[in-house]
């Protein structure tokens, strides 16, 4: 292919998330599969202050040093002109000088202003096609309140929870504190409603953690979520892929099997022992539950292009619990996303090139019903 026929796919990466690291992680994979071949590849780091950079991919790092967006790259932007989006760079005079066309873009962001909708909408508004789920669904899929709300609409089982804004807290925190208490049992898991990778979470055994767990989850939104604590719960995770009811595909469950107390930051990226399984050891029924329950979960926020759906498996009652569906799950070396599709038969570069072809015909879709 000549260099005028690749497909130019834009590569975000790092972001204004805590989970900036992560998504270095990930990016790091996703553009070692990319096929150079077929694609013209545009690196964008975006800094912890929300400034896009151009860089040259993902810097490398010592062993167990998280990569970082550095604050060093010339500004760049999306900019729609007639002949379409480009991707402008900036000196410091502000002069902007073009760097190329964006036919496709891969967020590869995780969490707030990268995963929840945002960098969607300033996607969608330029014209350009992305990899994953659009506005709406990112915004619900990101939100553990709005997903629990509609995942309850759709009959989906999940474990009880209590939602707590900061607002209320703080102008009657005894009558929450009863509230949780009594209808929630010790531990109880305090969360952010708006995070990932296991930030601003505590696994709370008695009401002195409770308490401290709560502070620090609204460290991180004004919307949080107290959840009952599962004893001994399996960790299963499904991958799937589609844009549309008729097409979509599901994995077989993965199990995470994690040698901490629960699956934390550490657990997730910094832990040797993390074992990835799939398909999970599980009964067939469970699996197919598991199928069953993340196809619905992907329909019920809307989600397209791709989704992680986990659960909680509780042995011994034989019960499959929703906890999440993820719009942008990690493609880090550990993630189960990548590993759960390349267990299907779908290597890496085969995943990101359906990934991309998802991604331009939903735009397709789009825009056939552009205003
Ligand atoms: N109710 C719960 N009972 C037991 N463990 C939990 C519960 N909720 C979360 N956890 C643990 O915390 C991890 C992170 O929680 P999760 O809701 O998935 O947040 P995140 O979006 O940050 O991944 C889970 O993978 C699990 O190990
Ligand atoms: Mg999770």
């Amino acid at each position: 292919m000549t260099t005028s026929e690749k497909v130019r796919v834009l590569v975000l990466f790092g972001g204004r998330s805590p989970e900036h690291e992560v998504s270095c992680l990930s990016a790091r994979s996703v553009l070692a599969a990319l096929d150079a071949d077929r694609y013209l590849v545009t690196t964008v780091g975006i800094t912890r202050d929300g400034r896009w950079t151009l860089v040259d991919g993902v810097a490398q790092t010592p062993a167990g040093v998280l990569p970082s967006v550095p604050d060093e790259g010339d500004t760049v932007t999306l900019v729609k002109t007639r002949k379409g989006p480009r991707l402008v760079r900036f000196g410091d005079t502000y002069d902007g000088e073009e760097v190329g066309p964006v036919d496709v873009c891969f967020p590869v962001l995780h969490g707030p202003y990268g995963e929840d909708g945002t960098v969607q909408g300033l996607l969608a508004s330029y014209g350009i096609p992305y990899v994953g789920a659009d506005v709406a669904s990112s915004a619900v899929g990101i939100d553990k309140r709005q997903m629990k709300n509609v995942f309850t609409a759709r009959g989906l089982p999940q474990v009880p929870y209590v939602p707590v804004r900061r607002s209320v807290w703080d102008a009657g925190a005894g009558t929450v504190l009863t509230e949780i208490e009594d209808s929630l049992a010790y531990p109880l898991f305090t969360k952010p409603a708006r995070q990932g990778s296991s930030i601003g979470i505590r696994r709370c055994p008695d009401r002195a953690a409770l308490l401290a767990g709560i502070d620090e989850a609204f460290e991180y939104d004004r919307s949080i979520i107290v959840e009952q604590g599962l004893q001994g719960a399996r960790e299963l995770e499904c991958g799937v892929l589609g844009n549309t009811e008729v097409e979509l595909e599901v994995t077989a469950p993965g199990e995470v099997v994690t040698s901490h107390e629960f699956y934390d930051f550490d657990g997730k990226y910094l832990d040797d022992n993390l074992v990835l399984r799939c398909p999970a050891e599980v009964p067939d029924r469970v699996a197919a539950t598991c199928r069953a329950y993340a196809r619905e979960a992907y329909l019920a926020i809307g989600a397209r292009g791709m989704a992680r759906v986990d659960f909680f498996y509780l042995e011994a009652a034989g019960q499959v619990l929703v906890n999440e569906i993820n719009t942008i799950p990690g493609f880090t070396p550990v993630s189960m996303f990548p590993f759960v599709w390349q267990r299907h038969g779908l290597r890496y570069p085969e995943l990101c090139d359906r990934l991309l072809e998802l991604a331009v015909s939903a735009a397709a879709i789009d825009a056939r019903w552009a205003p």
